[in-house]
């Protein structure tokens, strides 16, 4: 699947912007700020209905304006698809396909983007929360019917937090307890399908991780991935950095009612705590995926450099998992302002992992920065404008 065709309105810096995209490397160049980064975000947002640098949409309208529209028209093999979205800064977003209204949730059917970018170094260095966004998002460009399941989860977590809050410190009432004992179910429901699905992504991207990271790295480097549960008891939000390698936590494949059961259990034990500090302690909202570097956690243990090569690494293979399994053809692959920071061993073992994908999109301030293979159709971006031909 490639994008053909994208059209900005009012999107960040662009007041409005039409660009041809080709099959192959699209490299988009320009100093610092003009809108580089801007634009392959827009393409992400359709695929992932967010965006890398920011967790809300009011920073994607033109400040002063309030929407903001996406429009891409899309070349799957053998017919064209055009998504739109329109982000309104009060109000619910719009989108369509092929001109018909649908739910923003439904665009993501249609294309898929792998984005990498410097931000991604917190995926190995930084918070729980951003792994399993990372996670959830790829879920969802995998399965798309689980954006429900996810969105219903959140909803329930929400509801359920507020009733032990109003809860909290009070002698609880046996009216409350009882609605309560409703959310658990409700919550162990959504919540073990949320897990299960985790764990069987997790074990259909393990091998593709230790494959590229030992393509990065080299051959002697073990790269590994696992899911820590909190209903087995990890609290993975609590403490800091790891102490070692815990493997009592951590998701054994066991799915179904063995997830359930697990939960319900883990919901009664921290019952009293919960209603002391009036939120939810166990679920799939405090759950992390663990990233094992040579049998020891990468988070607080791996060098730079290999914080850098493992985030490549689950990018590289989320990528392989979406060409191997989605129906739609290859996600687009975005490189957006990468090269800068690899070395050149590491600039070329990228290129050539990505060079046969269908559309690669890379931004880039210094033109040389990127490998010669990848600079091939050059859009030249200034100030939020695309640059003609020929214009100086
Ligand atoms: N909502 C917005 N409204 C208007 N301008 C915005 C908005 N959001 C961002 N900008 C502007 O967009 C510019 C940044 O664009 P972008 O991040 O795409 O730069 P870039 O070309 O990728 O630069 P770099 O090479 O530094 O990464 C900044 O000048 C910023 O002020
Ligand atoms: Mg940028």
């Amino acid at each position: 699947m490639i994008v053909a065709h994208l059209s900005l309105v009012d999107y960040r810096n662009y007041e409005s912007a039409e660009v041809v995209l080709r099959p192959g490397a699209n490299l988009f160049v320009g100093s610092n700020g003009q809108g580089k980064t801007n634009l392959v975000e827009a393409i992400g947002y359709l695929g992932t209905l967010g965006s890398h640098r920011v967790s809300t949409d009011q920073a994607l309208i033109r400040s002063g304006r309030d929407a903001a529209i996406v429009r891409a028209r899309l070349q799957h093999a053998d017919r064209e698809v055009l998504l739109e979205v329109q982000l309104n800064r009060s109000g619910a977003n719009r989108a369509q396909v092929n001109r018909v209204a649908v739910k923003p949730r439904e665009l993501p059917r249609h294309i898929a983007t792998v984005l990498f970018a410097p931000e991604d170094l917190a995926l190995v260095r930084g918070e729980p929360s951003g792994r399993r966004r990372f996670l959830d998002q790829l879920l969802v460009q995998l399965s798309p019917r689980l954006a429900g399941v996810l969105a219903d989860y959140d909803r329930v977590l929400r509801q359920r937090n507020s009733l032990l809050k109003s809860a909290r410190g009070a002698r609880v009432a046996e009216s409350q307890l009882s609605t309560l004992e409703l959310w658990d179910e409700r919550l162990v429901g959504f919540g073990s399908e949320i897990i299960d699905a985790r764990a069987d992504l997790v074990a259909r991207l393990r091998p593709h991780v230790a494959e590229a990271y030992a393509r990065i790295a080299g051959a002697d480097h073990r790269a590994d991935l696992a899911l820590e549960l909190s209903t087995l008891g990890a609290q993975p939000d609590d403490d800091g950095v790891p102490t070692a390698l815990d493997r009592e936590n951590l998701a054994t494949g066991s799915a179904g009612s063995a997830t359930a059961d697990d939960f319900r259990a883990a919901v009664a034990r921290v019952r009293r705590s919960e209603l002391d500090r009036g939120i939810t302690l166990v679920g799939p909202h405090r759950d992390d995926l663990m990233l094992v570097l040579n049998d020891l956690p990468a988070r607080g243990y791996a060098s730079h450099g290999e914080s850098w090569s493992f985030a490549l690494s689950l990018k590289l293979a989320s990528a392989a998992l979406l060409r191997a399994e989605s129906q739609i053809g290859d996600p687009v692959v975005v490189l957006d302002d990468v090269f800068a920071e690899l070395d050149e061993a590491r600039r070329a073992q990228l290129a050539a992992a990505i060079g046969d994908y269908e559309q690669v999109l890379i931004t880039a301030a210094v033109f040389d920065d990127v490998p010669a293979e990848l600079a091939g159709h050059t859009v030249r971006i200034r100030a939020g404008r695309v640059l003609e031909d020929g214009e100086p």
